[in-house]
């Protein structure tokens, strides 16, 4: 085998062989060994599911194949620009350019009750102007509108800890284009609530 490791998560193994990316989820120790294997088994089966959901409605990677058995996915690689070391280093007219990328993919994702679950620029690949969204390993579908302004939050609280230079012209980007879809009044209404909540959790 020739794949390099490219990044060993707290869940998985990433690996890269040509052009093809292997996500592994690997074993954890700690845990009774059957419930682990069953645990890495239903996460490998939900993120293929999602995988398939989201092709059809944003860019992220063409899924190669799935095997549960062995917990792995594969799926093109994305040779491009990772949001999180590059965004910064744009000027600003094209960083809001991507942001309003961003907003249009969260919006076709909500739409379809798709929640991403990872919001993070980690998250997202650029490449040839085109915005891949990666890693549906903590997503879900769900209709609620607390779900989806839970989503935006932690976006939100993501561009601030990792863009902090710009970042509420950058969130008010996105949520410019998140206003396409329908229900958006109703979810950034949510929004409010949520992050009163957090405020008080302190
Ligand atoms: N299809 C892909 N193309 C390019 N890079 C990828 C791809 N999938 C994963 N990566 C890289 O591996 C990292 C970790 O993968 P990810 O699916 O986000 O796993 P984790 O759940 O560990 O965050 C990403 O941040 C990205 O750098
Ligand atoms: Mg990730």
């Amino acid at each position: 085998m020739t794949s390099k490791i490219i990044q060993q998560g707290a869940e998985a193994l990433i690996l890269l062989d040509k052009n093809i990316i292997t996500k592994k989820r690997i074993e954890k120790s700690y845990r009774i060994s059957e419930l682990d294997d069953k645990i890495r088994k239903l996460r490998t089966r939900s993120e293929t599911k999602l995988l398939e959901k989201a092709s059809k409605i944003v860019s992220i990677p063409k899924m190669i194949k799935s095997n549960e058995k062995i917990k792995e996915i594969d799926m093109e690689f994305i040779d491009g620009k990772k949001l999180s070391e590059h965004l910064d280093k744009y000027d600003l007219k094209k960083q809001k350019e991507i942001c309003n990328k961003i907003g249009d993919n969260i919006s076709k994702l909500h739409d379809s009750d798709i929640i991403h679950g990872d919001l993070t620029t980690s998250n997202m690949i650029l490449k040839e102007d085109k915005l891949y969204f990666i890693d549906f390993g903590l997503g879900f579908i769900s209709s609620k509108y607390e779900d989806k302004a839970v989503d935006l939050h932690l976006l939100k609280k993501a561009i601030e800890a990792k863009h902090s230079r710009n970042w509420e012209i950058l969130f008010e980007e996105i949520i410019k284009e998140y206003k396409k879809y329908k229900d958006s009044r109703i979810v950034l209404e949510k929004l409010k609530t949520v992050e009163k909540r957090g405020r008080y959790k302190k």
